[in-house]
């Protein structure tokens, strides 16, 4: 959610159940959706889920709580909250390293996320055209495309990556939507349709996964996702993607968590929320897997399909779906809403900062940060056609073959929201005033000797392994 205008008399969400909605908005995305699904299937499945969810419970939650708290102490932008903290426990402000580097990741995360929302901007308008189609038939209630086979159904992905003008056209028509939200600081208007498009989109998403896992093959996808692979889960680049997949879904990585904690209020228990937020998008992430992977197998697609994974098989199961032309058009407005959410707080990272620190209006820095992030963004989205042969990083360990979308969407998922995560876990374990922490925690007794032991100690150093591994996987 984008913040108020003013910074006098700094405004708040307007109960604690809408930190957490608004929170738990920007965690839940694409995230979710599009990137869990993709890397799960690249990674071979159950090894992933099982090193994902320890990074969740063990490392990301804790810091979720640190960045949490670093805002809400602080009431300002991400770096200004961090150099407050760091002033106050009298260390150096080199300390806000971390939302720097922070800043800069989102920023980048944004100009792909909203290539990826443009292709679901692109569904709503297939989807809709089909339940148009549908209802002049006179048969509102019938399953999606029908006129089309299961194999064309599967080719809408690749005839639209043939498109590059299109493409564009819709990436910049989501650039805009995040932009004009945060330009307008719109408090109200996104916590209000947080609170219902949230719900909404939970109950949505369980509904489609029960039909999935009825019809698909669920048995297949429960194995994959479930069986846990000891030597595969040992392999440094499932390690790092599982890290990293941790990072993007909670938002975390010196931003949105740091943004959002600032307009907390005193009394509300960040210890409490951060385990709300965590249980929510990580259950997400799993049903989403168990609405999908159903539907890999049963249509025969391969699980490491890539980036596409999930526009290719959510229609083939609203397809035979009774009613699917209007759930999957449901579907699609939902998840615009879900990245929606989401992209307005990677966006409100950089537009606080720069209204904080140039005095610049909330308009101005909106719309010079999208524009930035637009032309950034058509790396990622010619990514697919007229870009597709261009390799960036091939001296990179495990980036040789990766086009712009990949290497933008692993260097910053892999490497900087870790390297973020890492610079603050040592300095709230180890730098900053130990008291004034533990006050914003909200825990005490044994769970507060539990998060400063996994805080100081094994995130700082699971997260420098983890770093290292990926980028010298010949150590293993
Ligand atoms: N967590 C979001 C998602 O899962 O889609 C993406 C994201 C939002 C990443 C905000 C980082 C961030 F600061």
């Amino acid at each position: 959610m984008a913040g108020p205008t003013s910074t006098a008399g700094r405004a708040q969400w307007s109960s604690k159940a809408a930190f957490i909605l608004a929170a738990t908005g920007s965690a839940v995305g694409l995230g979710n959706l599009w990137r869990f699904p993709t890397e799960a299937g690249n990674n071979g499945g159950g090894a992933f889920v099982m090193l994902y969810v320890l990074c969740v419970v063990l490392i990301a939650l804790p810091l979720l709580l640190a960045e949490s708290l670093i805002g809400r102490h602080g009431q300002k932008s991400t770096i200004g909250s961090a150099v407050q903290l760091a002033r106050q426990s009298r260390a150096s402000p080199a300390w806000s390293l971390m939302a720097v580097i922070g800043l800069i990741a989102n920023t980048a995360i944004l100009t792909f996320y909203c290539v990826v929302a443009g292709w679901v901007v692109y569904f709503i308008g297939v989807s809709g055209a089909d339940l148009v189609g549908a209802a002049s038939a006179g048969e509102p209630l019938r399953g999606a495309f029908a006129e089309r086979s299961t194999d064309q159904i599967r080719e809408i992905m690749p005839t639209l990556f043939a498109d590059p003008a299109l493409l564009v056209g819709l990436q910049l028509a989501f650039v805009a939507t995040t932009v004009w939200i945060v330009a307008r600081g719109v408090k109200g208007g996104i916590e209000k349709a947080a609170t219902w498009l949230m719900p909404a989109f939970f109950l949505l998403l369980i509904g489609i996964t029960v039909y999935a896992a009825l019809t698909g093959d669920f048995a297949a996808a429960a194995t994959f996702l479930f069986t846990p692979d000891f030597e595969r889960a040992l392999n440094p680049a499932v390690l790092s993607s599982a890290l990293g997949q941790a990072f993007f879904s909670l938002s975390l990585g010196g931003g949105a968590m740091i943004a959002y904690g600032a307009y907390a209020s005193r009394d509300t228990n960040l210890g409490q929320t951060s385990g709300v937020i965590a249980f929510a998008d990580t259950g997400v992430a799993i049903i989403a897997g168990l609405a999908i992977f159903p539907i890999v197998f049963s249509v025969g697609l391969s699980p490491d399909a890539g980036p596409t994974l999930m526009f290719q098989t959510l229609p083939a199961a609203f397809h035979v779906m009774p009613g699917g032309a209007l759930v999957g058009l449901a579907f699609f407005v939902l998840a615009f809403f879900a990245a929606l959410t989401s992209s307005v707080s990677l966006l409100e990272i950089s537009v606080g900062w720069i209204t904080e620190k140039f005095g610049a209006s909330r308009v101005m820095a909106s719309v010079g940060v999208g524009v930035l992030v637009f032309l950034v963004g058509l790396l990622s989205a010619l990514s697919f056609n007229l870009l597709a042969d261009q390799r960036p990083i091939p001296f990179v360990p495990g980036f040789e073959n990766a086009n712009w979308f990949d290497a933008i969407d692993g260097v910053t998922g892999r490497l900087l929201l870790p390297l973020s995560g890492l610079i603050t876990a040592v300095f709230i374990g180890w730098v900053a005033d130990r008291k004034l922490v533990d006050a914003e925690t909200g825990l005490s007794g044994a769970g507060l000797a539990a998060w400063r032991f996994l805080i100081a100690w094994l995130c700082p150093l699971a997260v420098t392994a983890i770093l290292v591994l990926g980028l010298f996987p010949q150590i293993l």
